[in-house]
């Protein structure tokens, strides 16, 4: 397919600012939901819930990099160790030009290291973000600022349609990263969906790196979610009031707590708001006024911890041969290296 038939599929503006950046961005889908749509039939389930996507606005945006830097987060500063030694090892894998694609944009010191990495084995380094946030354009500056022989495209659309456009954009290969255990976020069926769709849209010299977080202590696990500072408590609880400021809502959030528990059988870190007393919060956009009981629990994430064995069947079972994996020294966190098994 050429792309100009996939910006027919699919429309996509495009922005030259000048000969080193550019973004494509997709004019919205139909068929996405808005935050008060998903938000209306989230919160009048018997068990309620709020989308994690939606924890990321400035605020939490902003909370969630203090997290990243917490002792008590050891997945940041793990994930981090891991790719720093990765400087000798990736490249044995990557003897031709390779594109960086990153799924979730890079302003992170982790795109850096990678960048690094490509900088020591190409001239041109060519790399592109797919996210759905504009945030993007922010980051972009600096990061061609420091990198003289960077060239950045950014695509503003969802990971899925972000990467076939990719896969349709030329011959070239890429390296597809996805880090940050964002992957953990999953529940197990749509994740092995999401694995499969990454699977179809690679090419077949294509890499794909992902981060995952490994099963270990349930006390590591709770206290990383669940630090002395209460930063990881302001972050789960801004979600409502990103809600009270966009959706006209009154949700006192000093009438909920944090509450995040390792349920073991499923291998989960899972994440709540406990409401403090009943209540009644009435949420104006959305047309609603909801009852809360005393002790009810509004679900807001899942973190999923991985074993080996775990991931071995997960990645055959979506198509791909494990090329390598690299841990810590403590073995709590781990990078894994994908190829298509054609
Ligand atoms: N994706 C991160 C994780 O699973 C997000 C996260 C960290 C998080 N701490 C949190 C989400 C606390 C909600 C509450 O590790």
């Amino acid at each position: 397919m050429s792309l100009k038939s996939i910006q027919k599929e699919r429309e996509y503006t495009k922005f030259v600012v000048d000969e080193r950046l550019c973004y494509y961005e997709s004019s919205k889908n139909k068929s996405e939901k808005t935050f008060v749509e998903e938000l209306s039939l989230s919160l009048n389930q018997k068990h309620k819930s709020i989308d994690p996507k939606f924890f990321y606005d400035k605020k939490g945006s902003k909370l969630f990099e203090d997290i990243c830097k917490l002792p008590e987060y050891y997945l940041t500063r793990t994930e981090i160790s891991i790719l720093t030694q990765l400087q000798d090892k990736l490249p044995t894998y990557m003897n031709e030009e390779f594109r960086l694609v990153e799924l979730g944009s890079g302003s992170s010191y982790k795109t850096r290291i990678l960048i690094s990495i490509l900088e020591n084995m190409h001239k041109q380094i060519e790399y592109f973000p797919i996210d759905i946030s504009k945030i993007l354009k922010e980051s972009a500056v600096t990061l061609l600022d420091n990198y003289e022989n960077l060239r950045m495209t950014g695509i503003i659309d969802t990971y899925e349609s972000g990467l076939d456009f990719v896969k349709n954009y030329d011959n070239k290969k890429n390296l597809i990263v996805f880090l940050g255990s964002s992957f953990g976020n999953f529940d197990y069926k749509p994740g092995l969906r999401f694995l499969d769709k990454i699977n179809s849209s690679m090419k077949d010299d294509d890499l794909f790196l992902i981060g995952l977080d490994l099963v270990k202590d349930k006390d590591v696990l709770e206290y990383a979610y669940n630090d002395s500072h209460g930063i990881t408590a302001q972050f789960n609880l801004n979600v409502l009031s990103r809600i009270n400021s966009e959706l006209d809502s009154n949700f006192n959030v000093d009438k909920f707590a944090h509450h995040a528990v390792y349920n073991e059988a499923e291998n989960r870190v899972e994440i709540y708001l406990r409401s403090l007393e009943n209540q009644t919060v009435n949420i104006t956009k959305a047309g609603i006024a909801l009852k809360i009981k005393q002790n009810e629990l509004i679900h807001t994430e899942n973190s999923y911890k991985y074993t080996i064995p775990k991931i071995k069947e997960m990645f055959s079972s979506t198509g791909f041969r494990i090329r390598d994996m690299w841990f810590d020294e403590k073995h709590y966190f781990c990078l894994i290296l994908l190829s298509k098994n054609s």
